[in-house]
């Protein structure tokens, strides 16, 4: 007789057309938090919610905070449990801009040979129908004495402003043995990955504002600094010529790369001639004295985001522009705190800035970096269950992207996170045509199922 671990699985394959088409529905609701529609994230919300009561979760619950709705799920299994697993996700998407590098329209998910075409395929719509997918396939089975809690927010792409409250407000509701973040990819299509650390993130918006309207620059040129010139003049200055960042203190923080980390990198499947590749560029470029895979890893940047000034339209327009703006960010890696961030680009500022021009500057989010637990029964449960699917060991993986509440969640409440995911570097996140490889997503289905089974199996 088929074990339960095998109908389970068996299960999920079986719905896979259905939790393609969940996905498909989930893709449609534009849920934008960068420039929010509130329906469509209210929308978004509610849709989960729906999912969550389908898949059988008994107790679901919408909280409303100061900005998106968060979804909360619950299932309680008939005897004890001997693990309570909250299950985190994020139905807020990046914005979809530029509109016209989009090969079919982002909202309108289509599949083409092994790809879903979508926002939020693979960041993160496709990933939470994929753990719901692998929960469902379990409760199918009935009797895993495991506790599932969900938690769904709608504001990680802009920071989670609102998501440190709301845990410190329910704080016992969310108590659990550890948060499982699909959030995360892997290194490549072959090669399954557990990430346990997360850089930081410090973003802002930096405005420059010269003479009191935009002038002729025939009748003005040589004569006001222009706010676009004097803009650019800050930002070259914030890197030197071997690539490091000049804010005043910036490095003090830094910890320096363990010896096994460096090995671990060095071995990785993942040299210069593959991020040239994945990128397009003709050469990388970075802090000297470190690998490319070393710097996205657990070296701290800074990077323009987006610049505005002046004349853009067609054509041609002689002007001196009134302002200029600039979207500014840097990723940190331990110890740096954003708080400290900001204070040295205040500084550096104040060194800095000629008195030709006025600044100002708006801090938009900031969150510390983060590193997780390498070795625990549950990484193991969850290393073993990669491997079992893929057939080989999966990589401990350092992430240069961020995930608020990992953080977050260990510093208010003491939990844990663990991380792994199935977007691979290909799928486009946050650009136009993002996509997910549909049998990775199905692979990940079945990770996923092989986990939960492995951490009874192991009694954690
Ligand atoms: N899912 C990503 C993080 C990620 C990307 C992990 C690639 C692994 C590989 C997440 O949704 C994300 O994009 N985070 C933002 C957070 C920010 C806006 C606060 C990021 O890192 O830019
Ligand atoms: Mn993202």
């Amino acid at each position: 007789m088929a074990s339960k671990r095998e109908m389970a699985l068996t299960y999920a394959r079986d719905n896979r057309g259905r939790l393609i088409h969940d996905l498909f529905e989930f893709i449609r609701i534009p849920s934008v938090s960068a420039d929010p529609d509130w329906n469509t994230l209210e929308n978004a919300a509610s849709w989960i919610l729906q999912r969550l009561k389908a898949a059988g979760i008994q107790k679901t619950q919408i909280f409303q905070t100061d900005g998106p709705p968060i979804v909360y799920g619950e299932y309680q299994p008939v005897q004890s449990p001997i693990c309570t697993v909250l299950l985190y996700g994020h139905y807020d998407v990046q914005p979809i801009d530029p509109l016209v590098e989009w090969v079919s329209p982002p909202f309108e998910p289509h599949i083409k040979g092994e790809e879903l075409f979508g926002r939020g395929a693979s960041d993160m719509k496709g990933q939470i129908i994929a753990s719901i997918g692998a929960v469902e396939a379990i409760l199918s089975q009935s009797n895993l004495p495991i506790a599932f809690k969900f938690l769904f927010e709608g504001e990680e792409e802009i920071g989670s402003p609102n998501l440190p409250r709301f845990l410190q407000e329910q704080r016992n509701l969310l108590g659990c043995d550890f948060a499982l973040v699909p959030d995360t990819g892997m290194i490549a299509k072959d090669t399954p990955t557990i990430t346990y650390g997360l850089r930081g993130l410090c973003c802002f918006e930096l405005r420059v504002f010269g003479p009191k309207s935009d002038l002729h620059s025939g009748q003005y040129g040589g004569v006001v600094h222009n706010p676009a010139q004097a803009l650019c003049e800050l930002i070259a200055g914030m890197h030197d010529s071997e690539g490091r960042i000049t804010l005043p203190g910036f490095y003090d923080r830094v910890l320096p790369i363990s010896e096994d980390e460096r090995k671990i990198w060095s071995e990785l499947p993942q040299d210069d001639n593959g991020y040239k590749a994945q990128t397009g560029v003709k050469q990388l470029w970075g802090e000297r004295g470190f690998s490319a895979a070393e710097r996205v890893r657990v070296r701290p940047t800074l990077e323009v985001n987006g610049l505005l000034s002046g004349y853009t339209g067609n054509g041609m327009k002689t002007v001196i522009p009134a302002c200029a703006m600039a979207k500014i960010s840097m990723r940190l890696v331990p110890d740096q705190d954003p708080e400290d961030i900001k204070r040295q680009l205040i500084a550096y500022l104040e060194q800095q800035a000629p008195e030709t021009i006025r600044w100002e500057l708006e801090q938009m989010a900031g969150h510390p970096p983060s590193v997780v637990e390498r070795w625990s029964p549950v990484i193991q449960s969850l290393a073993q269950a990669l491997e079992t699917v893929w057939y080989t060991a999966p990589v401990f993986e350092r992430e240069g992207s961020s995930i608020p509440i990992v953080g977050m969640i260990k510093k208010y409440l003491g939990i844990e996170s663990v991380m792994t995911g199935f977007s691979l570097p290909e799928d486009n996140i946050h650009a136009p045509n993002e996509k997910i490889h549909l049998p990775t997503w199905g692979r990940g289905i079945d990770a996923l199922v092989h986990f939960f089974y492995n951490l009874v199996e192991k009694a954690v």
